[in-house]
C-alpha cells in the first residue's frame, strides 16, 4: 500500500527544452538542523544565514524550542537561536513530532540521552518505519534506556541518564546520523566519547561544534576514522552560513546534463569532500560540470557550478563512494537511464532503509519508464542505450522526496511525461523546487483531476 501526505499533491513533468539561468538551491539539510540544535544550546546568539526552511528543519527548530531553546526568524530573514547553555536542555512538555525527518530525530535522540529527563518522538508514516536501534544500541551503552515500538521503531522514549557514561564504539553501518547522535549524547558527557567508522561520512557535525568551540580531535586510525569529542565544553554563540544544499542541487545539474540545450550555473554549492560523490561520478560519465570559485564559508566549502548539456557513458560506481553521495543515487540512476551503456552501483544497502526503500522504488518506476535495469539486495545496474527513455509511467513516491524529484527530472527530458502520486514530500528538502525548474525552462505542473 502507497503512503501519502495528508493533502496529496499530484504533478507531472513533460519534455521541455534546455535549461537556462543562474539558480541558487535552498540551504544544506545536514547543516541546517545542526545550527539549530547547536544555536539553541550555545551561550549568547547563534545567527543561522541562509537556513532550509523545509519541513524537516522546521520541525527540528520546533522541537528545539519545546527542549527550552529560542529559535526564531527575524524580519530580516535571518534565524537567531539563543540557548542555555550546554546541559541547559529541559524536559519537553509535549512529543517532539519530527514529520518526515530521519536525521532530526536521530541526531535529537543523542541529543537528549545525557539528561535525567523522558523524551517522546514521532512522525509520519515513513519515519515510524524507519530502524531506530542503531542509534538506541550506542546510547544504551553510554546509559540511556529505550521504549519503542516492534524493531526499534517510533514511535519511542528516550529515558535519559543523569550519569551519562563515555564510550568508544565502532559503527557497524556507514551512517553520519549515527555518529552525530552519539557524539552530540558526548557533548554533555564527561570525559572523552569516540566514533571510529570504516568508512568516512559527512563531517557537519565535527565541523560546526569546532566552530562553537567544543574540542572535537579527528585522526585516522587502523580501524577507521576516529572522531572523539570532550564532552562538557561550553559552546559559544557564533554566526552559521548555511552553504546551498549539495543534495538539492543534484536534481538541476542532472536536469541539465539530459537536457538537450541546457547550461546553467548553479551558486553557492556545499562542496564538503564527503558530499561530492555524485559530481566526481557525473564527471567520470562524461559530464560537463565546472566548479568556479571555490572557497571556504564558515568552515565549508562552498563553490559555484557551470553545467551544461552533456553525452554521459556508463560507470561502475564503487561501494566506498556510496558514503559521499547516499542521498544522490536515486537521481544519479536516472542520469543513467540516459547515458550509454551500464552504470553498476555497488554498496546500496542502506537506500532500502531511507525514507522509503528507495533501491526498490527507483527500479520499479524506472522499469516502468521503459528503462532496461537489473536490481539485486545492495546493488543496481542500469543498462542505458544513450538514448532517452520512454517515461509516460505513473509512480508512486511513498512520502519520499528524493524519488518525487527524480522522476520529475527524467520527465523533462524522456519521450512521454511522466507523473508522481504526490509531489508534497518535496517541501521536507527542497520548498520551492517546481518553481525553481520551471523557471529555467522546466515543464512540471499539477495534475488536474
Ligand atoms: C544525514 C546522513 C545520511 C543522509 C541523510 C542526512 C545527516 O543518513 O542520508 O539525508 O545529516 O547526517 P545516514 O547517516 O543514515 O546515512
Amino acid at each position: 500500500m502507497s503512503k501519502h501526505s495528508s493533502n496529496p499533491r499530484p504533478l507531472t513533468s513533460g519534455t521541455g527544452g534546455g535549461l537556462k539561468g543562474t539558480i541558487r538551491v535552498p540551504g544544506d539539510k545536514s547543516v541546517s538542523h545542526r545550527a539549530l540544535m547547536l544555536g539553541a544550546l550555545a551561550l549568547g546568539e547563534t545567527e543561522i544565514h541562509g537556513l532550509l526552511e523545509g519541513e524537516d528543519v522546521l520541525r527540528t527548530a520546533a522541537a528545539m524550542r519545546l527542549l527550552g531553546g529560542e529559535t526564531e526568524k527575524g524580519a530580516d530573514g535571518i534565524w537567531r537561536a539563543r540557548g542555555r547553555g550546554n546541559g541547559g536542555l529541559a524536559e519537553a512538555a509535549d512529543v517532539l513530532d519530527l514529520g518526515n525527518a530521519g536525521t532530526g530525530t536521530r541526531l535529537l535522540m543523542g541529543l537528549v540521552a545525557p539528561y535525567p529527563m523522558t523524551t517522546f518522538f514521532t512522525g509520519d508514516a515513513s519515519l515510524r518505519s524507519r530502524p531506530m536501534a542503531r542509534v538506541s544500541d550506542p546510547l544504551s551503552q553510554m546509559g540511556a534506556s529505550f521504549v519503542t515500538r516492534s524493531k526499534g521503531r517510533p514511535p519511542l522514549a528516550v529515558i535519559g541518564t543523569a550519569t551519562p557514561r563515555p564510550i568508544t564504539y565502532k559503527l557497524p553501518v556507514a551512517s553520519a546520523q549515527v555518529k552525530s547522535a552519539i557524539l552530540l549524547a558526548g557533548l554533555n558527557t564527561p570525559g572523552i566519547t569516540t566514533v571510529i567508522e570504516p568508512e568516512a561520512t559527512r563531517d557537519h557535525t565535527e565541523l560546526m561544534l569546532r566552530g562553537f568551540g567544543i574540542e572535537v580531535k579527528v585522526e585516522e586510525t587502523p580501524e577507521g576514522r576516529a572522531s572523539a569529542i570532550k564532552g562538557q565544553g561550553e559552546l559559544k554563540g557564533r554566526k552559521v552560513v548555511v552553504p546551498g544544499d549539495p543534495s538539492s542541487a543534484a536534481f538541476p545539474i542532472v536536469a541539465a546534463l539530459i537536457l538537450p540545450g541546457s547550461d546553467i550555473l548553479i551558486e553557492n554549492v556545499g562542496l564538503n569532500p564527503h558530499r561530492i560523490g555524485l559530481i566526481d561520478t557525473l564527471v567520470e560519465m562524461g559530464a560537463s560540470i565546472e566548479v568556479k570559485d571555490a572557497r571556504i564559508e564558515a568552515g565549508e566549502k562552498v563553490g559555484d557550478l557551470h553545467v551544461k548539456h552533456s553525452h554521459l557513458k556508463g560507470v561502475t560506481v564503487p561501494a566506498e563512494r556510496a558514503p559521499s553521495m547516499i542521498d544522490e543515487y536515486p537521481i544519479l540512476s536516472v542520469a543513467a537511464a540516459f547515458a550509454e551503456g551500464e552504470t553498476k552501483m555497488l554498496g546500496l544497502g542502506e537506500l532500502r532503509v531511507k525514507e522509503s526503500d528507495r533501491l526498490g522504488a527507483m527500479a520499479r518506476g524506472l522499469a516502468a519508464c521503459g528503462v532496461v535495469l537489473e536490481e539485486g539486495e545492495d546493488w543496481l545496474t542500469v543498462k542505458g542505450n544513450g538514448k532517452r527513455p520512454k517515461g509516460g509511467a505513473h509512480i508512486a513516491v511513498n512520502l519520499d522526496h528524493r524519488p518525487a524529484m527524480s522522476f520529475l527530472v527524467l520527465g523533462l527530458a524522456a519521450e512521454k511525461p511522466v507523473s508522481i502520486d504526490d509531489g508534497a514530500p518535496i517541501d521536507t528538502s527542497f520548498p520551492g523546487f517546481v518553481a525553481l525548474m520551471n523557471g529555467m525552462g522546466g515543464t512540471i505542473s499539477a495534475v488536474t483531476a
